[in-house]
């Protein structure tokens, strides 16, 4: 059990403010909760403002008490009892959270800890000169099947070797993360057998009529959905690499099928959606992401519109 402190007060800014839609959404997110039991939203604002500023801050902290009328000791016991809370500054680009439990460190986390030790800092919680990169080591993250691993925000890099986390690191600092398919890196789909099928491989055998029923395609599936309309390649194109989830790699992708302005994103419907998430392999990533609400801020108003939206500047 680690001893969690806040970080010291010459880091600490002197005050947090949610910016005008985390405002919003924070009051939404309040008003879910039955009445009386308001203080129960403190775990998703805190995570809200973590979102917002990368780390808990004791302003924030003491912000979110405020606003649910709670003690700031209740509200300090939960920002230091939960270990996704980050109560110092960590990487700006990527903090790395390294699974060290035991199916993980049978199947090669120490190996990855070391990676993170040579590239970041040799101490977790530490970051590199730039101060865009951390480490730490975390307890199991429920991918034990798909050991070893690695969390880095919202995202599980799995079945990982030292080599290939020490690539995912390398492309983060580059400022590409997002060019990283997220999950397996060994090309298994999920957490099905490495070496393939060993049982159902007749795919002529019929399905029971409930299996069959109850198995729709799963969300994401190549082949789900409807391919939103291609434009001609315009002069001018957006940087649809401002999007989160678009580097280099995707924005070509992207081309390939005639996409080359937010305006058409902002305009996908959930089937057009569903088709490019499975085209891009991206496993409901544009829904996570928000490309829709991005690409419309970005459509009507660039990065000043962004900014009013999201509270934090465009990739
Ligand atoms: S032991 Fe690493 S994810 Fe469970």
């Amino acid at each position: 059990m680690s001893v969690r402190r806040l970080a010291e007060d010459a880091v600490q800014p002197a005050e947090f403010r949610f910016s005008r839609d985390n405002a919003s959404w924070a009051k939404a997110t309040i008003k879910k909760y039955p009445k009386g039991r308001q203080q129960s939203a403190v775990i998703p604002l805190l995570m809200r403002a973590q979102e917002q500023d990368g780390w808990v801050t004791r302003a924030a902290i003491e912000h979110v008490a405020d606003m649910l009328k709670m003690p700031y000791i209740r509200a300090l016991e939960v920002a230091t009892f939960y270990t996704q809370f980050q109560l110092k500054p960590v990487g700006t680009k990527a903090h790395v959270q390294v699974c060290g439990t035991t199916p993980c460190m049978l199947r090669g986390s120490e190996d990855l800890i070391r990676i993170c030790r040579e590239k970041i800092n040799a101490e977790p919680f530490e970051t590199n000169d730039a101060g865009t990169l951390s480490w730490e080591e975390v307890e199991c993250q429920g991918a034990c099947v798909n050991a070893p691993m690695v969390m880095i925000f919202k995202d599980a890099y799995e079945d990982l070797t030292a080599e290939q986390l020490a690539d995912i690191i390398d492309r983060f600092e580059a400022g590409e993360g997002d060019s990283v398919t997220p999950g397996p890196q060994n090309g298994r789909h999920l957490s099905a057998p490495a070496g393939g099928l060993t049982t159902l491989t007749e795919e002529d055998a019929p399905a029971p009529a409930s299996v069959a029923k109850a198995a729709p395609a799963a969300p994401g599936e190549p082949g789900e959905g409807t391919q939103p309309a291609a434009m001609e390649e315009p002069e001018e194109k957006d940087d649809l690499k401002m999007l989160s989830g678009v580097g280099s790699k995707i924005e070509t992708l992207l081309h390939s099928i005639g996409i080359y302005k937010f305006e058409q994103i902002a305009g996908w419907k959930e089937e057009e959606r569903a088709w490019v998430d499975g085209f891009l392999k991206f496993k409901g990533r544009i829904e996570r992401e928000e490309w829709v609400k991005q690409a419309d801020a970005l459509a009507r108003g660039g990065v000043e519109e962004y900014v009013r939206v999201f509270g934090k500047k465009p990739r």
